[in-house]
């Protein structure tokens, strides 16, 4: 049996290797009843290597996504699902995993193959417990107004959509939120935000588009598909009868390059001082888990945050995969 003891004082349970034993003993329900009471999962000190980080991920997967952005290398070996988290070495604000996507993960895994020399922990926030911290008029807004997420994305693997198509998205839609989309030619898009967006939508992203023509390459892109996608911020997590502040906005709103992507449902901006003490409480209930050689993570993706501090070390290397859940 391993040693289980709290990861940290807000989240989060750390299980220790016994000597010998392998994550391939550990028993399911006992750590499905873990993540459910604790939100992440630590695993340190079993043996690890790419196959047993697959092969445990496996266990409580019934289905593997990919990223919709292609700027993640993915390795070779094993299913094509296992990606590099490596791209650079800035900081990453909190956020649930592609929750600006109809599509997100149940579940995050990390493994971690070489920890940075210092710095660049994963930074990891319960969200019920960001949300039970929050004030009665900032609970009050996300309740009565969903986020709305806008972008335009390439069609097709390279975008956000992936392997999805919009019609396959649809499907999957949870019932408290709507997804909108329209293809058009990638050399048309500029003529086409304002007959699709509200107005103020259309021009934050124009400047944005013009910035990354290079990504929108019609040559290679032919066509993009535009986005609306309103969900609540506030959502119940899947494992625990609890409700979570789970999203991107708190990444994307202080973010240049996306800060064009997230509004509320009715279009307007959402306010820059609601948004800087979110980020502010976020940071207070956030916990930083200094990597180790072989530490392999499950997180609960409806219910806890994560981002990444600074580093410089580019040895670095963290693998990510991203699942749906085969357990209740
Ligand atoms: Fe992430």
């Amino acid at each position: 049996m391993p040693v289980v003891s709290t990861l940290s004082p807000q989240l989060g349970a750390l299980l220790h290797a016994d000597p010998g034993e392998q994550v391939a003993d550990l028993d399911e329900q006992m750590l499905i009843r873990l993540l459910r009471d604790s939100g992440v999962l630590v695993f340190r000190d079993f043996p690890a290597s790419p196959e047993v980080f697959q092969s445990l991920t496996e266990r409580f997967s019934s289905e593997f996504l990919q990223h919709g952005i292609s700027n993640r290398p993915q390795l070779k070996e094993g299913d094509n699902y296992t990606n590099l988290a490596n791209i650079g070495q800035f900081p990453l604000i909190l956020h649930s995993e592609m929750s600006y996507f109809p599509v997100s993960p149940q579940l995050l895994w990390f493994y971690c193959v070489t920890p940075a020399e210092s710095n660049g922990e994963t930074t990891l926030c319960d969200g019920s417990e960001l949300l039970s911290r929050m004030t009665r008029e900032h609970v009050a807004f996300f309740r009565q107004r969903r986020l709305m997420y806008t972008y335009p994305t390439p069609e097709g693997e390279s975008g956000f959509f992936g392997r999805f198509s919009p019609d396959d998205v649809n499907h999957r839609l949870q019932a408290e939120s709507s997804f909108e989309y329209r293809r058009c030619p990638t050399a048309e898009i500029m003529d086409h935000l304002s007959s699709f967006y509200p107005a103020s939508v259309a021009e934050n992203l124009r400047p944005l588009l013009l910035s990354r023509a290079d990504n929108f390459d019609p040559v290679v892109f032919p066509s993009m598909l535009m986005v609306k996608y309103i969900t609540p911020a506030i959502r119940r997590t899947r494992l625990s009868e609890k409700e979570a502040f789970v999203n991107s906005a708190i990444q994307f709103f202080p973010n240049k390059r996306f800060h064009s992507l997230i509004y509320d449902e009715t279009g307007a901006k959402l306010d820059a001082s609601m948004m800087a003490e979110l980020l502010e409480l976020a940071e207070e209930c956030t916990y930083a888990h200094p990597w180790q050689e072989g530490d392999m993570v499950m997180i609960d993706n409806t219910r806890v945050l994560h981002g990444r501090r600074e580093f410089q070390d580019t040895r670095r290397t963290i693998q990510t995969r991203m699942s749906m859940a085969n357990f209740d």
